[in-house]
């Protein structure tokens, strides 16, 4: 998809379909739609359609009139964007995709964007509305044979006149290669278990990192063994596939020694359970177990071209969780690389076994500051749905930073406890610690787990099971994987650039 900037009035550019973005000035019943930008020819062209009350402004609206009267457009789409008292960048995500993917099933290849007027500014306006556009025009339907191409061809930013052209393209640039990679993690998501093995997911990262320029090692089964990693390791015995540790390492020369990020994710491309094995009815879905660790992919693959003075080495667990016959038991009992041992009850709780592992080898290469990203527990689904992803962190100073950074983001999630009393439901009566911490405060006690591997090291988990993959499609957002977690992120690591 090809975007980009023109500085000129909306009523005078010719295109498809022009945009632009209404919120509801109304009180409660009332509606009392006003155009975002006020732009009087605008204004005049879509008064018929107000008047009539066929445009109320109310979030994910979209009215689309031919012809429009005083515009060079051959179309006009209206996207609503709520009550005007809570009109931001999050609203202007929504509508603007909503208003791309409205366009897209018209079969309506290019349009122009009219910059809504945020508080924020017009970067902000262009970084929400093209984050949207590439998040808007993702295809989960990959293996259906006959597969109409719906993609935009071209989207167009009208600016307005007198804004500093050289700082939006600026943002525009940067707002491309964050939507391509959540993109591109999404790309990850999607694949089914037979076609992205924890090997092939190796390759696909090698790839990336070669064509924007990271380091990346892929560690195999030998020195997987050689390193000690018996929690990771337990996991992928139990499968034909071999396991691969993915290590992808941004490192730039301007960066301050200070602090090293350390993004670790939970890539199991398929986890049907093991020997504590799922049922059959949605067993099908473990194939997005992977989205952790894709999500690490993504980012990596953003920051590597946003190029921010942080170092950054990211940490993908690739594995199957299959019940081969030398899967490993419940009542086994494995030592984590740490030293750690751990007392095996339910082989289906193997994520944090992944990322027990991962988040102790990102401590001995140096990472001064974690971040885990992981489908981690159906708890956390019970707990927060669809809507939040949870958040965990072991330091007052690194939640703000990704407090900060989610909410740039426009994504969401809700923070969850960490209190020592939780520890006694993850204790062992043979080793250490046990790896499923039973019914209660699942999504805790999965959080708990990982913190006795990351010790006094500050420390963020994000666990992503319930919002990882939509059910269905939410207005902007494709049914399929949601690439969640990658542009917060992105901010993430920004946050700490010198
Ligand atoms: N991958 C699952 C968690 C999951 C559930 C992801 C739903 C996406 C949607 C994880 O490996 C798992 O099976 N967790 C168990 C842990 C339990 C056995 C302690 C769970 O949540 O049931
Ligand atoms: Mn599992
Ligand atoms: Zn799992």
């Amino acid at each position: 998809m090809d975007i980009r900037l023109v500085a000129a009035s909306p009523a005078e550019i010719e295109t498809e379909c022009l945009v632009v973005i209404a919120a509801d000035h109304g009180e409660k019943q009332q509606n009392t739609p006003k155009l975002s930008p006020s732009d009087p020819t605008l204004e005049k062209s879509a008064a018929e359609l107000i008047a009539s009350g066929e445009i109320t402004g109310k979030a994910s609206e979209t009215v689309l009139l031919h012809r429009p009267a005083g515009l060079k457009a051959k179309r006009l789409l209206v996207a609503g964007a709520g009550k005007a008292k809570s009109f931001g960048p999050p609203e202007v995500r929504r509508a603007a995709g909503t208003a791309v993917r409205f366009l897209r099933a018209k079969g309506i290849k290019s349009c122009v964007f009219a910059m809504p007027e945020l508080a924020n500014g017009d970067d902000e306006a262009v970084r929400c509305i093209v984050e949207a556009a590439f998040v808007a025009d993702f295809d989960p339907d990959t293996y259906r044979s006959e597969r109409k191409d719906l993609s935009m061809k071209e989207i167009t930013l009208a600016a307005p006149a007198g804004a500093d052209q050289g700082g939006l393209q600026k943002a525009l640039d940067q707002a491309r290669i964050v939507g391509e990679s959540q993109n591109f993690t999404r790309e990850l998501v999607n694949e089914p278990g037979n076609r992205l093995t924890p090997t092939i997911l190796a390759n696909r990262a090698q790839e990336m990192c070669r064509s924007v320029g990271l380091g990346c090692e892929i560690l195999g089964p030998d020195k997987i063994k050689e390193l000690k990693m018996g929690a990771f390791w337990s996991v992928s015995q139990g499968s034909a596939e071999e396991p691969r540790l993915i290590v992808m390492r941004y490192e730039p020369s301007d960066a301050a020694a200070g602090p090293v990020i350390g993004l670790v994710g939970k890539g199991v491309t398929f986890d049907s359970g093991g020997i504590s094995i799922k049922p059959a009815d949605g067993m099908e879905k473990m194939k997005y177990d992977m989205a952790g660790g894709a999500a690490m992919i993504g980012a990596m693959r953003a920051i590597a071209l946003l190029k921010p003075k942080v170092k950054v080495i990211g940490i993908v667990g690739a594995t199957e969780n299959m019940p081969g016959s030398k899967a490993q038991k419940p009542g086994d009992v494995q030592i984590a690389m740490s030293g750690k041992s751990i007392e095996i009850i339910n082989t289906d709780a193997e994520g944090r076994l992944v990322l027990a592992d991962a988040l102790h080898y990102a401590r001995t290469l140096g990472c001064t500051h974690l971040i885990d990203a992981a489908t981690l527990t159906g708890a956390c689904v019970v707990a927060l749905g669809m809507v939040n992803a949870g958040v965990f962190a072991n330091d007052e100073d690194i939640y703000g930073h990704f407090a900060q950074a989610q909410q740039r983001a426009g994504e969401k999630f809700w923070r969850l406890p960490l209190d020592a009393e939780y520890q006694d439901m993850i204790r062992s009566g043979i080793a250490d610690i046990v790896n499923s911490g039973g019914r209660w405060g699942g999504a805790i006690t999965a959080a708990m787990f990982l913190k006795e591997f990351v010790e006094d090291t500050p420390w963020i988990h994000l666990d992503i099971a319930g919002v990882a993959w939509m059910e269905e499609n939410k207005g902007w957002i494709t049914k399929g994987p949601s690439g969640i977690a990658v542009r917060s992120l992105v901010e993430f690591v920004k946050s700490y650039a010198s």
